[in-house]
């Protein structure tokens, strides 16, 4: 699938520094939105994970390419949890990242990456593509929903006054 000429597929070994560069830009605006949860700076450790998660069967990367430059990617994570007393068994699509380079972004690169996310639940039979995110982060709501997708869960949180 192709946006422009944008090209939208499954990451190769040699996509993954570019998906790094790009893990890095969500990674500082994470910082900068709460940075009272995230650590500054991007590790070696974060890094390597990518390498790791890269080999995992349940774990799938999709990239953006422009002339062969990752300018957007998505990590895609199969979630199987069994019944519990509470709940039924889920089993889901979770898309964990999601990223589109700041200097190629509102050119629907994200919607013609959220389009392959969607053709692709649907070949394996997932019947549930989940996502979370910050609340500070609100371009990201606001391309969530344009992507159709609805809030159905919340997290909140409440400081006590310094010295209370
Ligand atoms: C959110 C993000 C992925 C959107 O990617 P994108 O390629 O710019 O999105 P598109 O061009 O496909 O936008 C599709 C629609 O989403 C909505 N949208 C996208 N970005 C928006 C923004 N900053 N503000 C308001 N609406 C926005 C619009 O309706 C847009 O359609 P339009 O351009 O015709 O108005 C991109 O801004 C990004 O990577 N942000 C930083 C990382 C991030 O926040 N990731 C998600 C949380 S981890």
């Amino acid at each position: 699938m192709a946006q422009g000429n944008t090209v939208i597929r499954f990451a190769r070994e040699e996509d993954l520094p570019g998906v790094n560069e790009l893990r890095r830009q969500v990674n500082a605006l994470h910082v900068k939105g709460k940075p009272d949860v995230f650590k500054p700076g991007f590790s070696k450790e974060l890094e390597d994970f990518l390498y790791v998660i890269a080999k995992d069967p349940q774990i799938w990367i999709l990239v953006a390419a422009r002339d062969e430059t990752v300018v957007g990617f998505a990590v895609l994570h199969h979630i199987a949890k069994p019944e519990n007393p509470f709940m039924y068994e889920r089993d889901f699509l979770d898309i964990d990242e999601f990223c589109v380079d700041e200097h190629h972004r509102r050119q629907g690169i994200g919607m013609a990456m959220m389009d392959r996310i969607r053709a692709f639940a649907k070949e394996k039979g997932f019947r549930r593509v989940e996502l979370n995110m910050w609340e500070f982060n609100r371009e990201a709501l606001a391309f969530y929903e344009a992507a159709g997708f609805h809030t159905f869960r919340r997290y909140m949180e409440w400081f006590p006054e310094p010295g209370e």
